[in-house]
């Protein structure tokens, strides 16, 4: 059995007893499907690692990864020894590194073959601690290709790995289909072989503490949640601005690109945080309710309005942090002519009592000017007669979340400039995660492993919400895959974005305010 998560520092204990969250985690095998490559490499195995040296790990538990190239258990753990010392500056101690790797092992096995699945169950009986006669928890982790995932559930299904002497869980990660009906399809197959409450879809975003915050912030704050509606709201607006570009992913992101690979995902699921009613309770499926019916709320998008409030772009070569950052199309693996879009800029309503009348724009993109996630919630301007002729216009209060990299929550308000006649001054009130709990966060892998290891599926997303998100974005790329952009690439590496995003705001006269 795990210890408890204990993270409420004793400081900020109230008057309420709140008691530190116990929860059991049985012995269990997770078997990585592709546990050579760069994901599990960066992420998965030094999250495991961490969460071994913290103590969160049961002490019957190992991993198994299954997949090409050939190696043996040696060669394996010295691949993720080398792999830990270079993604992770933390290197573990000896002792915990010798107690961890023991745990490791690797079967070689493709996944298209009878015989590598026959081994798969031999393998996995012969590693896990069982939790009866002849039972075993497993939780596999699909860390390959999309297209490699059907494949590899439906040998799973035929080998009879996913039942009888199995207690079994998946993990997969985005994206889920590249559209609504090829969703229905992969989900068609996952639900096949797992009932709906055994499959974990990741989205790295929801586990970020800041995000996690949103329903915490909403609903345990009287005062807030008053005017969190289209009475006081003007417009919300959400940017997540990446200053990296595609990295090593070039294939990928030929494939994927901004839509499919953020806004479909993260994006949405923040708006749905922002914009959700009040869920009944925390329960993952009571959250999850209300998120889908703010998908299944946004305005339908028609040709006429995505031509008149989408913007699309791809960046060109520029200048980031004092260096010189080479264009899209100048990438590895990315076609020198490719049309694939690296910015998104778009005017969403939420088309309910709520928040009918409020614009949520949203932006992200890839070579931008700085690395901010932020959401902006711009309350509506008072009248200002009263402040003489000299003051028209004022910067009206604004709530900003702000999710990387600063995390904090800051009210902008306005006071009166000291000495002054009647001048108006903006200020900040501010909270900021550093100051005021003095700890780094989780990474977000380790909590949705720990997540999944509880059987927790609050900050996994649910298939009905997968699909009320394609049905926003479809229509979208559908349109933008018949009208071929002219002028890509449309902004320069290190800027915000192309010219139109800044327009999108301007000509309903208002800003991003996050820059
Ligand atoms: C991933 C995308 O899901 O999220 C990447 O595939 C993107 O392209 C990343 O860079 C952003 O996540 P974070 O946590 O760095 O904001």
């Amino acid at each position: 059995m795990a210890r408890g998560r204990k993270t409420i520092d004793s400081r900020f204990l109230q008057t309420c007893d709140i008691t530190v969250e116990e929860f059991r985690i049985e012995p269990f095998t997770m078997v990585i499907f592709g546990g050579a490559g760069d994901l599990a490499r960066r992420k998965l195995l030094p999250s495991m690692m961490h969460l071994f040296a913290e103590k969160e790990l049961v002490k019957g538990f190992s991993v198994l990864s299954f997949g090409m190239p050939g190696m043996d258990d040696m060669s394996y753990r010295n691949l993720v020894k080398d792999s830990i010392s270079e993604f992770d500056p933390g290197t573990p101690a000896e002792e915990a590194w010798a107690e961890f790797s023991a745990r490791l092992y690797y079967l070689t096995g493709r996944f298209e073959s009878e015989e590598s699945y026959r081994s798969l169950k031999e393998k996995i009986r012969e590693i896990s601690v069982p939790t009866g006669k002849d039972k075993y928890n497993v939780i596999y982790y699909m860390s390959v290709p999309p297209q490699v995932v059907p494949l590899a559930v439906s040998k799973l299904k035929a080998h009879g790995l996913c039942g009888d002497s199995f207690n079994t869980r998946i993990i997969v990660e985005k994206p889920f289909g590249h559209d609504r009906k090829s969703a229905a399809e992969l989900n068609k197959v996952l639900i096949d072989a797992f009932d709906e409450n055994q499959i974990y879809r990741i989205d790295h975003y929801l586990s970020k503490e800041p995000v996690q915050n949103i329903l915490f912030f909403r609903f345990s704050n009287f005062i807030f949640e008053q005017i969190w509606n289209s009475n006081y709201v003007d417009n919300v607006q959400i940017t997540v601005a990446e200053d990296i570009g595609i990295e090593h992913r070039g294939a990928f992101y030929e494939e994927t690109g901004v839509v499919r690979d953020i806004v479909q995902n993260h994006m949405l699921q923040v708006l749905g945080l922002i914009a959700m009613e009040p869920p009944v309770g925390f329960k993952a499926d009571f959250v999850r309710d209300e998120k889908t019916k703010i998908f299944r709320s946004i305005y339908p998008f028609d040709n006429d309005y995505i031509d008149r409030f989408t913007v699309r772009g791809q960046y060109g070569p520029g200048r980031i942090n004092g260096g010189r950052a080479p264009g899209y199309r100048e990438e590895e693996n990315v076609s020198p002519s490719s049309n694939q879009l690296t910015f998104f800029a778009a005017k969403f309503h939420v088309d309910n009592l709520r928040w009918a009348g409020v614009p949520f724009y949203v932006r992200t993109g890839k070579r931008l000017k700085r690395r901010v996630t932020e959401i902006c919630i711009q309350f509506k301007q008072v009248p200002l007669r009263i402040m003489g002729r000299s003051c028209d216009v004022i910067d009206p209060n604004t709530l900003i979340l702000t999710v990387q990299p600063d995390e904090k929550i800051s009210l902008r308000f306005d006071v009166k400039y000291p000495y002054s006649g009647n001048q108006i001054y903006p200020t900040d009130m501010v909270f900021s995660y550093a100051d005021t709990f003095k700890t780094g966060f989780h990474p977000p892998y380790e909590r949705l492993l720990v997540d999944c290891m509880r059987g927790d599926l609050s900050l996994f997303v649910r298939q009905d919400s997968v699909e009320a998100m394609w049905e926003v974005v479809d229509p979208i790329l559908r349109r933008w895959e018949e009208t071929v952009p002219p002028n890509f690439p449309n902004y320069a590496a290190g800027t915000w974005g192309p010219k139109e995003a800044g327009i999108l705001l301007r000509k309903e006269k208002r800003k991003w305010i996050t820059s």
